[in-house]
């Protein structure tokens, strides 16, 4: 890595350290790294937590926390003199409506533990168990060698748990092929997908799971160097996994080096490329693709990026073998960690058979509360389902077989006291938030759709959404990243499955 590339790779840590992007924090640091003021204007003012005038109490707005009274609860805090701000999703959806303090920790009421499965060895993360710190797997692979090690992984089929489901084996055969001997393993821990709160809880209960799914998958692709990119929401987790790293690298995991990077409050942020923008200093706009991070990711060199689940599976695959961790699911393949949320008796995180039911999901978090109405299957990027779903496979083609996702398997469950048309405008408002801005398409798409959908809230009358099909194919179409392509996806899901609940209706009270 040359000179200037290095010091850009400092700057957005060092407007976290010194308190945002304020002039004189732009200026030091632009003098001190020889980074263009003008560049760390621009990178720093990208995300959220940067631009902010000082720390404040985070109050989520995300779909579940809304539902849930996040109005309330902000009236509440304001009312107690908290100096509060809103915020996407927060990751703390089991304990909707959430919020978090000036120093990033959830403050008090909302410092409750998450409802898990319960212990049970035959489950490959098992984040009620116990935790272990033996390294075996990792003990293992290097006795396997990196070809069988990639073998096993190809045998569980395993597939990206971060949102794609793209076999992993296919993108560690890709790294280790590349002729550049310098490669890189990154770990997506940048969890902000509304709904979801899985990569939350293995850091929290399993962190050595994660940190020898990183070293076995360093080792499998000839990489040294680690990089764990965490949201800054994440503060626990950090210390967390920070604690077990340095524990693993004083012993078996001593040859590798685990280098923490923090988010900085960008939901953007969780697309691969985007994170590697971030890595580098930049602001965290998706790259074009190709070329893939595979063959270009960080610094442009060969780098692997995994989920954090994807890389929790790793161990339980090169202990138990490939074929076991495959039978555990159903029509796909292994266990998945679902996130449920929302109108049930006991949200959490529940590790279950890669396409159980939505009905199978709830009954294991206690079941419903009231009579459900709706539900988003895989984060606010899976649109809405009617409950006539409820006994589809929630896995990645069964879902996407009626135009949803499985995504990050971040349920959300509204019974019929839910406004669904309310609920729309609240995912509209996340993606028109959260857009880079780079795609016109996506960047005035997200904001027109938000708007004439809130113009239809106020006014009752549907011809303000006349026109959202057309923007909707624009947004797919011209879109080059993930965001833009789905982030009609509330509105249009909800109108297909529900079109008496957007005829007319009440225009709103002033
Ligand atoms: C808008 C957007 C947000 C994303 N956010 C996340 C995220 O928070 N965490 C994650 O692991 N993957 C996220 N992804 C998916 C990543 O781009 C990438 O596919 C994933 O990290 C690869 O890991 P996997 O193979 O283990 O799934 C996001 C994708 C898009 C388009
Ligand atoms: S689709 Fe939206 S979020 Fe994605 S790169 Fe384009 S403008 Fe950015």
């Amino acid at each position: 890595m040359d000179f200037r590339g290095a010091q850009r790779e400092r700057i957005l840590a060092l407007l976290a350290e010194r308190g945002g992007a304020t002039e004189g924090n732009v200026r030091a640091i632009s003098a001190e790294t020889g980074v263009a003021e003008a560049d760390i204007w621009g990178a720093g003012h990208f995300y959220g937590l940067l631009r902010q005038d000082g720390p404040k109490t985070l109050v989520c707005d995300g779909l579940t926390c809304m539902a849930l009274g996040a109005e309330d609860r902000k009236a509440a805090l304001l009312a107690a003199g908290h100096d509060c701000a809103p915020s996407s999703c927060l990751g703390l959806c089991d304990v909707a409506p959430a919020a978090i303090g000036p120093d990033l920790a959830p403050l008090a009421a909302d410092d409750r533990p998450c409802h898990l499965s319960p212990n049970d060895p035959e489950l490959p993360i098992n984040l009620s168990g116990p935790r272990s710190a033996a390294y075996a797997a990792f003990a293992r692979a290097k006795d396997l060698g990196p070809d069988a090690v990639i073998a096993e992984v190809a045998a569980s089929g395993l597939q990206g748990r971060g949102g794609a489901g793209f076999a992993a084996h296919i993108k560690w055969t890709g790294v280790r092929g590349q002729a550049d001997p310098v490669r890189y393993v990154v770990c997506n821990a940048d969890e902000g997908e509304p709904g979801t709160f899985k990569d939350r809880e293995v850091i929290r209960q399993q962190p050595e799971k994660l940190v020898e799914g990183l070293a076995i998958a360093a080792w499998a692709v000839g990489a040294r160097d680690i990089y764990i990119y965490l949201r800054a929401e994440f503060e626990r987790e950090r210390r967390i996994l920070v604690d077990a790293i340095a524990k693993a690298t004083a012993g078996p995991l001593g040859g590798y080096v685990f280098h923490m990077v923090r988010g900085h409050g960008a939901y953007i942020c969780g697309e691969e490329t985007a994170l590697l923008e971030s890595m580098e200093g930049k602001r965290g706009m998706p790259r074009l693709k190709p070329p893939f991070p595979t063959e270009r990711g960080f610094r442009g060199k060969p780098t692997l990026i995994h989920n954090v689940e994807t890389l929790a599976c790793v161990p339980d695959i090169i202990l138990r073998g490939g074929e076991r961790f495959r039978a555990l699911g159903r029509k796909e393949a292994g266990a998945k960690l679902y996130c449920i949320s929302g109108h049930v008796a006991r949200p959490g995180i529940y590790e279950l058979p890669l396409g159980v039911t939505l009905d199978e999901l709830v009954a294991a978090a206690g079941g419903y509360v009231g009579t459900p109405l709706v539900f988003s299957p895989g984060g606010a990027s899976s649109g809405f389902l009617p409950m006539s779903e409820r006994g589809r496979p929630l896995d990645f083609g069964s879902l996407a077989a009626v135009g949803s996702m499985l995504g990050s398997a971040g349920a959300v469950v509204l019974n019929d006291t839910a406004d669904l048309a309310q609920a729309v405008v609240w995912q509209l408002h996340f993606f028109e938030h959260e857009s880079c801005g780079q795609c016109a398409p996506c960047r005035i798409g997200t904001r027109w759709i938000h708007g004439a959908m809130r113009h239809y809230l106020h006014s009752g009358d549907p011809a303000a959404l006349g026109d959202v099909a057309d923007v909707a194919w624009e947004m797919a179409e011209g879109s080059i990243c993930g965001l833009g392509q789905i982030a009609a996806l509330p509105l249009t899901s909800a109108v297909q499955h529900f079109p008496e609940r957007f005829g007319p209706r009440p225009a709103a009270q002033e």
